[in-house]
């Protein structure tokens, strides 16, 4: 079989990637490795910028949001309990974001991808790239017993963090630049209203905590927990008091409890490698880059990515050059770097690290007290937030 992009994972990335060639009459295959229905459940991000919310209006898979999504204006920062809001719309000139989750928007786009029969395959096993830096690549699948081949003109790499592609680079294709942080977020999703219309971002002495939400019924929190926290150490109501102490005072009386759906730890990391090209393999999304959660950047720099990569491969198809390929990989990591310097920022401000002593939580405090009393710096988080332009 022949294609003219393959592309790997139906991640967000992945998926998005497909339809926007789709649009342009650039023809791909999406290979992923999972099932349908362990990628369908998969309980991640829930914060949508405007980047995201147009790309899926471009391709016309925008009723479920138009339906379901929540626009927010605005979000709070809170300290010990103590809080005060970010008005992002009056900050922006008018900008906001889009709470819709990331399970949701993966549903709308598998969804779409009946009208186009054969293009995205779940339970690929084995994915295998072959010759990356020549002139005739292919991927190599298992599928049903069978190996298949798909001949091709590029490869996007968007099978996320643990994905295959970075993995298949010699050592000097670029180089990676990484942070680990000493703990994790432990989320918490319960069909209950949540306690406050907007999100709220708490720094309190026993570590950060963050009330988010799906819809109106649903709610999603997480706290911060050590890197290596036992999920069993952690049954509903233990989760449920904690929240009520991080997120203070004014908050507590209005968190309705119920039984988790879901419950799990996920580690924080910065990691970015660079170049996000090497011969015909280009990288998207979390394939090449990751941010810690704090800020919601993670999706959004995915659909960053391949915004700039469809406009990319469709220039190379309409006028047969590869200059703006060329270009890929610095006009993505240039948005990129920004937002990992967000992400890494709003993390050192609102978590609790083993390593801090009594100077570093005053560091802190000062930090947010100067955000709550200067419009300069709130406009500062408030544009970040929104997402910068690309
Ligand atoms: P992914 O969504 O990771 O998609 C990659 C796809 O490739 C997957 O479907 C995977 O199964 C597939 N794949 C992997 N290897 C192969 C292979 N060898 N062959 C074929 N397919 C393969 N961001 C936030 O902003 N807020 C959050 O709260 C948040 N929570 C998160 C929780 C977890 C547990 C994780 C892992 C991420 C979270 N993120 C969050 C980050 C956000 O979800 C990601 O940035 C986003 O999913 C990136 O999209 P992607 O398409 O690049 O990668
Ligand atoms: C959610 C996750 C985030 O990382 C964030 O900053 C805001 C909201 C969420 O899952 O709802």
């Amino acid at each position: 079989m022949r294609t003219q992009v393959v592309i790997i994972g139906a991640g967000p990335a992945g998926l998005m990637l497909s339809h926007l060639l789709h649009r342009q009459g650039v023809a791909s295959l999406v290979l992923e490795r999972r099932s349908v229905e362990y990628v369908l459940g998969r309980i991640r991000a829930g914060v949508l910028e405007q980047v995201t919310t147009d790309l899926l209006r471009e391709i016309g898979v925008d009723a479920g949001m138009a339906r379901d999504g929540l626009k927010h204006e605005g979000f709070c920062l809170a300290l010990d309990g103590d809080m005060f809001r970010i008005d992002m719309h009056d900050l922006t000139g008018g900008k906001s974001v889009m709470v819709y989750g990331q399970t949701q928007v993966t549903k709308d786009l598998v969804e779409a991808f009946a009208a186009r029969p054969g293009e995205l395959i779940f339970g690929a096993e084995n994915v295998t790239l072959h010759d990356i830096a020549g002139h005739a690549p292919s991927v190599t699948y298992e599928k049903d017993g069978r190996i298949h081949q798909v001949m091709c003109d590029y490869i996007a790499g968007c099978d996320g963090y643990h994905g295959v592609c970075r993995a298949s680079l010699p050592a000097h294709a670029g180089r990676a630049f990484e942070r680990a942080y000493p703990f994790g977020w432990l989320g918490i999703l319960a069909d209950v209203p949540p306690c406050h219309e907007e999100l709220i971002y708490s720094n309190h002495e026993r570590g950060f905590a963050l009330a988010s939400m799906r819809s109106p019924t649903r709610s999603r929190y997480y706290v911060q927990v050590p890197s290596d926290e036992d999920l069993a150490e952690w049954p509903d109501s233990r989760l449920w008091d904690e929240l009520a102490t991080r997120l203070g005072p004014e908050v507590a009386p209005c968190i309705q409890t119920g039984p988790s759906i879901e419950k799990s730890i996920a580690g924080l990391k910065s990691f970015v490698f660079e170049p996000m090209r090497y011969g015909k393999l280009f990288l998207a999304g979390d394939a090449a880059h990751i941010v810690p959660p704090t800020g919601a950047k993670g999706l959004n720099l995915a659909m960053s990515d391949v915004k700039l990569l469809s406009r990319a491969l469709i220039a190379r198809y309409a006028e047969g050059t590869e200059t703006e390929l060329e270009q890929y990989s610095a006009r993505a990591l240039a948005r990129v770097w920004k937002a990992e310097r967000f992400s890494w920022w709003f993390t050192s401000i609102t978590h609790r690290f083993p390593t801090m002593d009594a100077f570093d939580r005053k560091m802190q405090m000062a930090e947010l007290a100067y955000i709550r009393g200067s419009r300069a710096a709130q406009a500062v988080m408030a544009e970040n937030y929104v997402g910068l332009p690309i």
